[in-house]
């Protein structure tokens, strides 16, 4: 069956995107307002996208009732600096407590009760019990369309708990030790980090067709 992405009404459109491309990473990102409100939301239009300079991407719907900025693209837009930072399974309730429809004026760190630690080069702050949060600089806004921010952003500073850290030299970091979860299909749902298997990355054979 075939979806022309072009005539489909808009949720239809968004649960398609929705239910197919999974798992998504969720970015719970910290901002601050000009007037200094601090702001944490769960975002999963995003990625990695590059490691020079190294990118991240978060995709930044329109709010669905008023039609303007989310408080996290307006902050962004504003100050330029946010911090993204990795959701882990102990952190996965105040994550969603973030994604309320709160006031622009209310500080909804204090409101999620999250715990927050300075960030060496940005204003907004680290969540303190975030296995891995990055500091990031906008790079880029793209409006396409009228629904939404594309928001590229540089990361400068990355931190990484100790305990996670294997070797730091070599930059060994123990990712199934941080529990991230992310979000899948439907309504709701999340995934756990846990099903992980490997392949080696094949080298090209010339002759691969005389093999078959
Ligand atoms: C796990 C999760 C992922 C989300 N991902 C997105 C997203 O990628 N883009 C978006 O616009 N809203 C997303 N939302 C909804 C926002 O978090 C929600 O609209 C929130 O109120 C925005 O807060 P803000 O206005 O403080 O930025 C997501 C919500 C959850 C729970």
């Amino acid at each position: 069956m075939q979806f022309d992405m072009r005539a489909l009404p808009l949720p239809a459109r968004y649960k398609i995107i929705n239910s197919t491309v999974t798992p998504r990473p969720i970015a719970w990102v910290t901002t601050l307002s000009t007037d200094g409100v601090r702001n944490a939301a769960p975002y999963s239009f995003f990625n990695a996208v590059g490691d020079d300079p190294p990118l991240l991407v978060l995709g930044l719907l329109k709010h669905p009732r008023h039609g303007g900025m989310k408080d996290t693209a307006s902050n962004i837009m504003a100050t330029g600096e946010f911090v993204v930072n990795l959701v882990c399974e102990a952190d996965a309730e105040r994550m969603n407590r973030c994604s309320v429809d709160a006031p622009p004026e209310l500080d909804e760190i204090e409101y999620a009760g999250i715990e927050t630690a300075p960030a060496s080069v940005v204003k907004p702050p680290l969540i303190a019990t975030a296995p891995v949060s990055f500091e990031c600089r906008k790079v880029a806004a793209l409006d396409i369309g009228p629904r939404q921010t594309v928001i590229l952003g540089e990361i400068l500073m990355a931190h990484i708990k100790d305990e996670f850290v294997i070797d730091a030299a070599k930059a060994y970091v123990d990712n199934p030790a941080m529990k991230l979860i992310g979000r899948t299909h439907g309504s709701g749902w999340y995934l756990r980090n846990g099903d992980a298997f490997q392949m080696d990355r094949p080298t090209y054979d010339p002759d691969w067709r005389e093999r078959q």
